[in-house]
């Protein structure tokens, strides 16, 4: 039967361990503390699907490419690139994947120009010998760097450098890639050109692609499904519309309102409906205002609101219903489990 999963974890775990700077841990036992970067996990990303892999710092999100690139061997559990097993059947994982890693140019000669880096790794990869010129220059071409073709490694920018990087994991074109990171260090215009690039990539030639990422707002322009990981478990994996739905139970209300003391949000705080009042800095606001989130249980209680600020000769200044973004969305799950 074919298998429609690109990638596939089953219980997968990895655990490290290191010394503790503890002293009374070092003091009562034995020096060493477990970090289940890992933690039995099992998910599963479809043929043709662009995964983000959104997570914390230290969440496992590194790690877990590491171990599905076969660089890092697995604790527990099992893993699957295209239906090959990660421990049984590397070669084939390999030649299925793509991996670009969100730190460090290694690997690359510096007195080569971007061109004669490229054929070196060409020739690794096996990329046929009266295809490689073409392929080579169709890469640079891919993630913009057609300009700087013969220009020395050494003289490259960061940026210039990832994007390098880049057109190293697509030159034997794998039907697979791992993207850790693939934006950080871009400017905008490269970041966005890039995201451009992984989206047409996706939508034309069927490749899969997991992209981990910080950037949350930028998942949702381009994935089709995003998982957030957490202490190495996925705690919500669904589309990027799902996960905004999944805190929009109640009515967010942006006010922006002059000369309101603190006292007065302390009695608006205690109206019925109102289940929070947060500040918001807005870039509008002058010195004598205040931007303030109100969540409310309805919509209906909104009047009490607009009572409220009649009432007290509280001027208000703008108004407007708030959208719940990714990035609320998000930091709500991690905050929560
Ligand atoms: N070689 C290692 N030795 C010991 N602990 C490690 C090692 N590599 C990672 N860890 C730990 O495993 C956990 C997961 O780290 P990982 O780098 O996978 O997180 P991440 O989600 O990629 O974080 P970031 O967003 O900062 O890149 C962290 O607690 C980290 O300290
Ligand atoms: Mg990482």
């Amino acid at each position: 039967m074919q298998n429609e999963n690109a990638i596939q974890t089953i219980n997968l775990t990895k655990t490290f361990k290191s010394k503790s700077h503890d002293s009374r841990a070092r003091f009562f036992s034995r020096n060493t503390v477990s970090v289940n970067a890992i933690d039995n996990l099992s998910f599963e990303i479809k043929k043709g699907e662009l995964f983000g892999l959104l997570g914390p710092n230290g969440a496992g999100k590194t790690t877990l490419v590491k171990m599905l690139c076969t660089i890092l061997p697995p604790d527990g559990g099992s893993a699957f690139i295209n239906g090959y097993d990660i421990v049984k059947e590397p070669m084939k994982v390999k030649r299925s994947l793509g991996t670009l890693f969100s730190v460090g140019e290694r690997g690359f000669f510096w007195r080569l120009n971007g061109y004669r880096n490229l054929e070196f790794f060409a020739a690794i990869y096996n990329v046929p010998r009266q295809k490689r010129q073409a392929r080579i220059m169709e890469v640079l071409k891919l993630v913009g760097l057609e300009n700087s073709v013969f220009e020395l490694y050494q003289k490259y920018s960061g940026g210039m450098k990832r994007k390098l990087s880049l057109a190293r994991t697509l030159l034997p074109d794998p039907p697979v890639l791992l993207l850790d990171e693939p934006t950080a260090g871009l400017d905008v215009i490269s970041s966005r050109n890039l995201r451009d690039f992984i989206r047409k990539t996706v939508e034309e030639t069927g490749k899969t692609v997991l992209y981990t990422t910080h950037y949350i707002e930028e998942a949702a322009q381009i994935c089709t499904k995003i998982g957030i990981l957490k202490q190495g478990k996925i705690i919500a994996c669904d589309t990027p519309e799902a996960l905004r739905d999944k805190i929009k139970k109640d009515e967010l209300i942006y006010l922006i309102l002059e000369e309101i003391t603190h006292a007065q949000i302390e009695k608006m705080r205690s109206i019925q409906g109102v289940i929070d009042i947060t500040e918001k800095i807005d870039q509008d606001i002058t010195p004598n205002q205040k931007g303030l989130c109100v969540q409310l249980q309805n919509v209906d209680q909104l009047p009490l609101i607009f009572g409220f600020l009649f009432e007290q000769k509280i001027k208000f200044v703008n108004f407007r219903r708030e959208e719940p973004s990714l990035e609320d969305a998000f930091i709500e799950l991690t905050r929560k489990v």
